[in-house]
């Protein structure tokens, strides 16, 4: 049985600079590195995104001033957004507030070097973990290749160009699959961060995009909790719906927070 390849238009905004020409060259060499993708390099000329859709219904990424941003229709485009992360670290660095992911990952008994993020989606919660842990190197898996590779992008162009120099990107491999494909990755590192679709529909303006593209499976999180309760040692993070059967199932212990209906928890492997 063959399966169908994924496909995906590149293409920039209606009048690239150097700069962007530079980064339609660096996507395009990239993409040539997926064997499951087709993929065309298309002239916007002075097409709208509507022009774009009218006769091929293909997902186009564009490479724009403002970022790189992939569009599955003309409603739904992906991109990274740095949402509430900037608020989150001012009131960390403030000595306001620790979020509560950091308050678990920041654990002296626990060696950070590596940090696996197992469903990076838009990347915020990663994002704030690599503003906190500035020695961890991080591995961001994403099974959604639409996700990844605009999500990849986005945060390559924002941090290379929009937010000069604030992270160090080269820290951050991101990964198009799923963990339970690496084990090399997941002996490595000795903390790893879980935050599944929710089961319960909880749709914020910062996931409604990705509700859109991602058909969510309990089955495949199942998969992944057990490969890694199968062959990791550390310490496992999960972010989960207060009433997720996960927490109950895999016997996480939960940091309850009143205000949201999304908790924090975590287990020693
Ligand atoms: C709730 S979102 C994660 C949001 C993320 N923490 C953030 O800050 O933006 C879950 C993401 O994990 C991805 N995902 C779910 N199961 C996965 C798996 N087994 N391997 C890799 N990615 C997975 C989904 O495609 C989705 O993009």
């Amino acid at each position: 049985m063959t399966t169908a390849k994924i496909k995906l238009r590149i293409t920039t905004c209606v009048k690239p600079n150097r700069l962007i020409l530079k980064y339609l060259k660096c996507i395009v060499s990239d993409v040539k590195t997926y064997s499951d993708v087709n993929y065309e390099v298309i002239e916007r000329k002075k097409l709208t995104i509507k022009n774009l859709f009218e006769e091929d219904t293909t997902p186009v990424m564009v490479i724009q001033q403002t970022g790189v941003v992939l569009y599955t229709s003309v409603e739904n485009k992906i991109f990274y957004h740095e949402n509430t992360t900037r608020v989150k670290y001012k009131a960390y660095i403030t000595g306001n507030h620790v979020p509560p992911l950091i308050e678990l990952i920041q654990d002296d008994s626990i060696n950070t070097d590596i940090i696996i993020d197992a469903t990076t989606g838009m990347a915020n919660d990663l994002i704030l973990m690599a503003l906190t842990m500035e020695n961890s190197i991080f591995y961001a898996f994403e099974d959604n290749f639409y996700i990844h590779f605009a999500i990849k992008w986005g945060v390559h162009f924002y941090f290379n160009v929009l937010e000069k120099n604030k992270i160090d990107i080269s820290r951050i491999h991101f990964i198009y699959g799923s963990v339970v494909n690496h084990m090399g990755i997941l002996n490595q590192a000795d903390v790893i961060y879980l935050d599944p679709m929710y089961e319960e529909t909880v749709v914020t303006s910062n996931i409604a995009s990705l509700v859109n593209v991602v058909t969510h499976d309990i089955e495949s999180d199942r998969k992944l909790l057990n490969t890694i309760f199968e062959h990791f040692k550390g310490k496992v993070i999960l972010r989960a719906h207060f009433k997720s059967s996960l927490i109950r199932d895999y016997q996480f212990t939960m940091n309850v927070r009143k205000q949201t209906k999304t908790h924090y928890g975590y287990r020693y492997l």
